[in-house]
């Protein structure tokens, strides 16, 4: 979910709406906004997009100071009524709210018996009786969320507008992000920075446990227990054009071209031609560290657990040190066994993902040992490790990953490479690996080339039900990522499987109506694939083959080339015409590409 607030000399509303725009891509089933006038709240709030708030709010709804939020909903359907803002019954305090409190259900049985009315089936509406229930004549606002605050358990990044306190918004987070933004004589307020920079690059990220009264010129940060806390301000460095579409019709295809950029940049000041190696300054961990790890288990969800999944074949392959990826939400809940001779590494896009979070302080608090590889500075996920490597993919908007996956298994491959040398990698392979990763943008570039007749291969394989990936060993994961991308934003059905595991139940499936797309590399599993693909084509499946070399004829009905790299770095091609193939997939059925139905960019719930 996305959190906008507003407070200075302007019009609160224009900023919400366009704050609330640029959120969008946190959660769009509902939004709404409250600002505050003459001692009174107008709210005014939708299920639908942000497009539909802006339709829905009155020419007079004007105020210069409010709050605002996107919704991507947990408890409650979306619907006019679940969305934020939440009132008290009294009509005067207003909160939007990202996160989950546990304790709803008892706080709203005590609530209830005290007389509050609920109106909504959200955990949220609790937050507004409980600061109304603090709020008696006097209290500041802040004192009243503070006071309010103790009795909720769970996770929020919340701010709330008091109808009879117009000078001031206090915001809180716990778990949820909350950014301040300062303006000359008016702050902004942001769960990211995505909704300030176009106003102010002058930031304050708030910790959890803090509260901020922020007024028109100026604010003031506080912990739970009261005692003030000074904050300095950071400058965002992502250009304000980061934000934009830049002439693409969606984010998806923009941050695909983006991605010979991204890769780019991932790699900047972090090879080593003399030495063959690569320079990994955050990991905060030196050689004789390094060699003493004996495994590396990696934790992710969606695309960064795929990635993770090519970042271990990686590892494994050049450092021969075994490693795993797993989804970061399954291993949470199986009470895992942390060993002290294993490095855990995190990957997450947006550094947000409470499932990701949540491994991660478990695996500290069993005092595991762990890494970050995350795109966004100074998120949760980054403070939360010991050590890490950035991505500087650039922000990445649209729902669906693309470039931060790239720039992923980049990193992993970097890392790799560094363990690699450290043990028993030859300088030799060392070097293979460095020029190769160099090729690697120009590559992607020649992939991106082809997109026309990508294109049109999507437009004719989107008209079936679905849609089968395989992919054998390095390809695997390829198959995986591809899978996911074209289910997430075309809805077409897809699934991956092993190359070799077809013939052990999946081949059932294969028949005109369901086609494959087989990564088939030439690698040393070549001829395994080819006889996949005889497999398949003998019972009249269709095939088209990601491919270096064309297969026979017979084998396939269509192939995309893609340029060959090293076999190790070789999956990081293959999978760039999967991401043009499912854009275009979804761009043939007419789909919302950038904001897929029932989808988060950042889940930052459980
Ligand atoms: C959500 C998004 C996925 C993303 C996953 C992990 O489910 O819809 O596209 O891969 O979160 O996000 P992260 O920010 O942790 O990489």
């Amino acid at each position: 979910c996305g959190i906008v607030a507003y407070i200075g000399p302007k019009d609160a509303t224009a900023f919400l709406l366009e704050g609330l725009q640029r959120l969008e891509y946190r959660g769009y089933d509902s939004a709404g906004v409250a600002v505050a006038k003459g001692g009174a709240l107008k709210v005014c709030k939708v299920k639908g997009r942000v497009a539909d708030l802006a339709a829905a709010v009155p020419a007079r709804f004007k105020g210069s100071v409010g709050i605002g939020h996107t919704r991507w909903a947990t408890h409650g359907v979306p619907s006019d009524a679940n969305a934020h803002p939440h009132v008290d019954n009294a009509g005067r305090i207003a909160v939007v709210h990202n996160g989950i409190i546990e304790n709803a259900d008892e706080l709203r049985a005590r609530l209830q018996a005290e007389g509050a009315h609920f109106t909504s089936e959200t955990d949220t509406e609790t937050l507004s009786h409980l600061i109304a229930a603090h709020t008696a004549e006097g209290t500041d606002l802040e004192d009243a969320v503070r006071a309010a605050l103790a009795h909720v358990v769970g996770t929020y990044g919340i701010a709330v507008l008091d109808a009879e306190q117009p000078d001031r918004v206090v915001v809180a987070r716990n778990g949820s992000p909350i950014v301040l933004g300062i303006g000359e004589k008016e702050m902004f307020v942001g769960s990211d920075v995505a909704a300030l920079v176009r106003y102010t690059r002058q930031v304050v990220h708030l910790e959890d446990g803090e509260l901020a009264v922020v007024r028109a010129d100026g604010f003031r940060t506080f912990t739970e227990d009261a005692r003030t806390v000074t904050r300095q301000p950071s400058t965002v460095d992502w250009e304000v054009g980061s934000y934009d579409t830049a002439g693409y019709q969606h984010y998806l295809l923009k941050e695909i071209h983006e991605q010979p950029a991204a890769v780019e940049r991932t790699l900047s000041g972090r090879l080593d031609e003399r030495f063959a190696t690569a320079h990994l300054g955050g990991l905060n961990l030196d050689a004789r560290e390094l060699r003493e790890i004996r495994r590396v288990k990696i934790l992710g969800c969606g695309s960064a657990y795929y990635a993770g999944e090519m970042g271990a074949q990686l590892i494994e392959e050049l450092a021969r040190i075994p490693a795993h990826s797993e989804p970061a939400s399954e291993f949470r809940y199986r009470n895992p066994v942390i060993e002290h001779d294993t490095l855990y590494v995190a990957v997450s896009q947006s550094g947000e993902t409470y499932d990701t979070l949540a491994a991660v302080q478990e695996i500290k608090r069993k005092g595991g040992r762990v890494l970050g590889v995350v795109n966004t500075v100074g998120s949760a996920i980054a403070r939360e490790c010991d050590g890490g490597i950035y991505l500087h993919a650039g922000p990445e908007i649209s729902v669906a990953s693309t470039k931060a996956f790239t720039s992923t298994v980049i990193a992993f491959a970097l890392l790799a490479l560094h363990f690699g040398r450290i043990h028993d990698l030859s300088p030799a392979d060392g070097r293979r690996i460095v020029s190769a990763l160099k090729a690697l943008p120009g590559q992607i570039r020649e992939v991106l080339e082809q997109e026309e007749q990508i294109g049109k291969l999507a437009a004719e394989y989107a008209d079936h039900a679905g849609m089968m990936f395989i992919g054998r060993v390095r390809g695997y994961p390829v198959a995986r990522e591809g899978a996911q991308k074209l289910k997430e934003i075309s809805y077409v059905h897809a699934e991956a499987y092993p190359a070799s595991e077809l013939k052990h139940g999946p081949l059932a499936l294969i028949s005109p109506e369901l086609p494959t797309v087989a990564l088939v590399p030439d690698d040393e599993l070549l001829d395994k694939n080819l006889t996949t693909l005889g497999e398949i084509k003998a019972r009249s499946g269709r095939v088209l083959a990601i491919a270096h070399r064309t297969p026979e004829a017979k084998l396939i009905d269509h192939c995309v080339l893609v340029p060959k790299s090293e076999p190790e770095l070789d999956p990081l091609l293959l999978n760039i015409p999967l991401q043009l193939l499912a854009y275009h997939a979804a761009v043939a059925l007419g789909r919302d590409v950038d904001k897929p139905r029932n989808l988060a960019k950042s889940v930052t719930v459980e």
